[in-house]
């Protein structure tokens, strides 16, 4: 291993460095990928010694009742209550439970996807996960529509969505939660504090308009489980980002995984400027680090798993 890369792995990030370590692996293995099952099965089974996805995926309705408290995974001091509303919405057994895949999209929400052409692509995988109810219908071309599994962290409903305060906020998000139908949103609760009252709107809005969509949230042992396996893996990520948690669980019940919308870097390989998210005008937090992630450290880390035919990364054009 070179020094420079020494350091990346290390947590010394050097975001041009990565940008460049990547686009010369991009020139040698754009040729041809292809799925090294021996690496799949091997990853499948380490992980599993951290945490099992079909039990990890979501807490279930037996395991709580009406007025439990939990505390948050990441300030123990405050409590989240879970509510009459909250648990009737707890799903009986896990939305993963004999679930197995042979292809599987975790789509991520770089705005590498635009222009990319990818939406076909991504529509034909057996089960599509999707992040932060990211919209889908203007982008669709690029990034398409199939969603069996979207993730919301309970800020998108304060920063999409207005905290629900008013009926125009509310109207848009029912709108949003219709188009996902009777599949999975995903929402990590249990997180950091404040997340209650936007749980509670949610899940408020979601019986007052009899939606289909199933509501899980995630264990609280979930995000300690997939830190430690990247940890004992040399890779320290102190809070991993939604799109490596999904990758993480999705090796439970997919035998291949492929990821689109990864490319956490200001400029693409030509030295053109790509958008933080596809759909709307966020900037780069952590390039001061003032964000929680570390995600070029992450790519960095789903590169070598890409070079190494464990997954496929997709940053270009499809065809
Ligand atoms: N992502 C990426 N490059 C970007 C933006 C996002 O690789 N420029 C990937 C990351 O894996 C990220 C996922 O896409 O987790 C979803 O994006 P976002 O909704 O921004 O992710 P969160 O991790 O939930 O971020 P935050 O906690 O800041 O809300």
């Amino acid at each position: 291993r070179s020094e420079r890369e020494e350091a990346v792995l290390k947590g010394n990030i050097d975001l041009s460095a990565i940008r460049l370590m990547v686009i010369g692996d991009l020139n040698d293995s754009r040729s041809g990928w292809k799925i090294n099952l021996t690496l799949v099965n091997k990853i499948r089974k380490e992980i599993l010694r951290f945490l099992d996805a079909e039990r990890d995926v979501s807490i279930i309705k037996s395991n709580y009742k009406p007025g439990d408290t939990i505390h948050y995974v990441l300030d123990r001091r405050r409590t989240f209550n879970v509510s009459k509303t909250l648990h009737s919405l707890l799903p009986e057994v896990s939305p993963l439970k004999n679930k197995r895949f042979k292809t599987c999209a975790v789509v991520g929400n770089s705005g590498i996807l635009l222009q990319s052409g990818c939406g076909k692509e991504i529509d034909s995988h057996d089960f599509v996960i999707r992040c932060n109810l990211a919209p889908l219908e203007p982008f669709s071309d690029d990034v398409g529509l199939k969603s069996d599994f979207t993730t919301m962290n309970p800020s998108v409903v304060q920063r999409v969505y207005g905290g629900l305060h008013n009926k125009t906020a509310q109207e848009a998000f029912v709108q949003r939660l219709r188009q996902l139908n009777d599949s999975v949103l995903w929402i990590p609760a249990f997180m950091v504090k404040g997340s209650e009252r936007h749980v509670n709107g949610v899940n408020e809005l979601i019986l007052k308009h009899k939606l289909k969509v199933r509501t899980a949230y995630p264990s609280l042992r979930l995000m300690h489980a997939v830190r430690g396996f990247w940890l004992t893996n040399k890779i320290n990520i102190k809070r991993p980002s939604t799109g490596l948690l999904m990758y993480t669980m999705a090796t439970r019940f997919c035998d291949e995984i492929h990821l689109y919308g990864f490319w956490p870097f200001p400029k693409d390989s030509n030295g053109n400027t790509v958008k933080y998210h596809y759909y709307d005008t966020l900037k780069y937090r952590y390039l001061s680090r003032a964000g929680p992630h570390r995600m070029p450290l992450e790519f960095k880390t789903l590169k070598t798993l890409h070079n190494n035919g464990a997954l496929k990364l997709t940053m270009s054009k499809c065809a």
